[in-house]
């Protein structure tokens, strides 16, 4: 039974005790997928982080490892990246293999206690043997100029200068710095100062060239998380597309574009060093929420991360968006599929399934906004998850508003603090089709909305599970197509 408490992901990745936050320094190396996070060993709260590791050969099943980094006379591990160093430019590797360098924040307790304002450094560590142990360098490679917010650098390596550029969270706008070496660093430019969202700090960025979908137009994008300020409360995550040239990120976007509008999906970044041939870009986040990511009520650890997703660049509405999807690799855990019968909705219908687990599933639920012989369209739509303790998770579409929701407020135990509950919107103007895909797991529901236009990622605490889904529809009718079910299976 192991992996078998009460909320317990079964699809998501949690650590097997204690506290987990960002996940870190994701990079792909020789068939292995690694995965590092944010965590404290001794308590289910937040305290001194160390950087907590697992690595997967299919993004799915992973495989607990020890704690890599631990805080030392430099301070707490904070967040940060790692990047295989292919060509020794570090000189730190041996027998002509690449090193894995990890770069992260050194954030220094004792000098924050004596009341100074530079204690947060970057640092660096390598690693020969394939991760599993890691050398710190030493002292930080980066000092910190006078500012308190300093923190979680993403180091990639960029072609057109050969070398590489760290992208830093400063406070309230983003800094460039590049490096031959990965160990001097130089300051470049700065970004962000006047743009996006400023509700909170900024941290944890992310900046990858993507090609627009389906073109060979290149465009560089910037992830940006914020704390708090988020389109529906609390921690969330920005994003940018725009131009680096090596020096600074430029953007022509004037309105803030949001990753997710969910509550849960905070912190994420991608994978670093994704073979070529493979091409994707790929995310993971945490799937918490500063607001009340202390206080959730699991027992033996705190948090979990979302399923990791692809993203992709597409136009939609003459703007570019950054959609995110599950990846493939979700598909290896499909169990027992069900197809549902095509319906027209015109109030509410409970739908068969039998042998679902529905708190371990997946659906692709394709609905018409227009459906057959003169009915009105209806004036809200969605999808309830219940239970008969009258707990349910509501996910629906205001059409005469043009606003998509999740709502939790009912949906379980909210009760430990006074900002979980809530009803979570984005604008969003439907097509004559809508198709949702949802994941959900013990204690989490993922909502996919068009191909991952639009996606929401909440956590939930229900009594008991919810066992019984039911469609509606009001003032209006919406018809269901094509639409599948699958039960998933435990990953642990
Ligand atoms: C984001 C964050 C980072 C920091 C880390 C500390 O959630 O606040 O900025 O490096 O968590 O655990």
């Amino acid at each position: 039974n192991y992996y078998s408490e009460n909320y317990r992901p079964q699809f998501h990745f949690t650590p097997e005790e204690k506290w987990m936050n960002d996940p870190n320094g994701m990079f792909y190396y020789e068939g292995e997928y690694h995965l590092f996070y944010q965590y404290y060993p001794d308590s289910t709260v937040w305290g001194p982080m160390h950087w907590g590791h697992a690595v997967s050969t299919d993004l799915i099943h992973w495989k607990h490892l020890p704690v890599a980094l631990a805080p030392d006379e430099n301070g707490y591990i904070f967040s940060g990246s790692a990047v295989v160093d292919w060509e020794n430019t570090s000189g730190l590797g041996e027998d002509g293999l690449p090193p894995l360098i990890a770069i992260f924040t050194y954030h220094n307790p004792v000098l924050e206690k004596e009341g100074k304002i530079d204690f947060q450094t970057q640092g660096i560590a390598y690693s020969n043997d394939k991760g599993r142990t890691w050398t710190k360098y030493g002292e930080p490679v980066l000092k910190n100029p006078g500012i308190r917010d300093f923190r979680d650098p993403k180091v990639m390596w960029y072609e057109e200068s050969k070398e590489w550029i760290m992208t830093l969270a400063v406070k309230d706008h983003i800094e460039f710095y590049s490096s031959p070496n990965l160990i001097d660093w130089q300051k470049e430019g700065d970004f962000g100062i006047d743009l996006g969202a400023h509700g909170g700090v900024w941290e944890c960025p992310d900046l990858f060239e993507m090609e627009l979908e389906g073109s060979d137009e290149k465009q560089w994008v910037l992830l940006v998380s914020i704390n708090p300020g988020g389109p529906n409360g609390g921690s969330a995550t920005q994003y940018f597309v725009g131009d680096f040239d090596g020096n600074t990120f430029t953007t022509e976007q004037s309105d803030t574009k949001w990753l997710d509008y969910g509550r849960d999906n905070y912190a994420g970044v991608t994978w670093s060093d994704i073979p070529k041939e493979d091409g994707r870009r790929l995310f993971i986040g945490w799937m918490s929420n500063w607001s009340y990511a202390t206080v959730v009520p699991t027992e033996k650890w705190r948090s979990a991360n979302t399923i990791p997703r692809e993203l992709v660049l597409e136009i939609y509405n003459d703007e570019y968006i950054l959609a995110s999807n599950p990846v493939d690799e979700l598909k290896e855990i499909r169990g027992e599929k069900i197809e549902l019968s095509e319906q027209v909705v015109s109030s509410s219908v409970e739908l068969e399934m039998p042998k679902i687990e529905l708190m371990c599933s997946e659906m692709k639920l394709n609905f018409n906004l227009k459906p057959d012989s003169g009915d009105n369209a209806p004036e809200e739509f969605g999808i309830v998850l219940k239970n008969d303790k009258g707990e349910y998770f509501k996910i629906g579409y205001y059409h005469t508003e043009n606003k998509f929701y999740t709502d939790r407020s009912e949906g379980g135990i909210c009760s430990f603090s006074d900002n979980f509950a809530g009803l979570h919107t984005a604008d969003y103007k439907a097509g004559e089709t809508m198709n949702i895909h949802l994941f959900v797991d013990k204690a989490s529901v993922e909502v996919f909305v068009d191909g991952g236009k639009l996606v929401f990622t909440d956590i939930v605490f229900p009594k008991e599970s919810y066992d019984k889904i039911e469609l509606f529809s009001t003032n209006g009718s919406v018809k269901l197509f094509e639409s599948e079910v699958w039960s998933l299976k435990s990953v642990w």
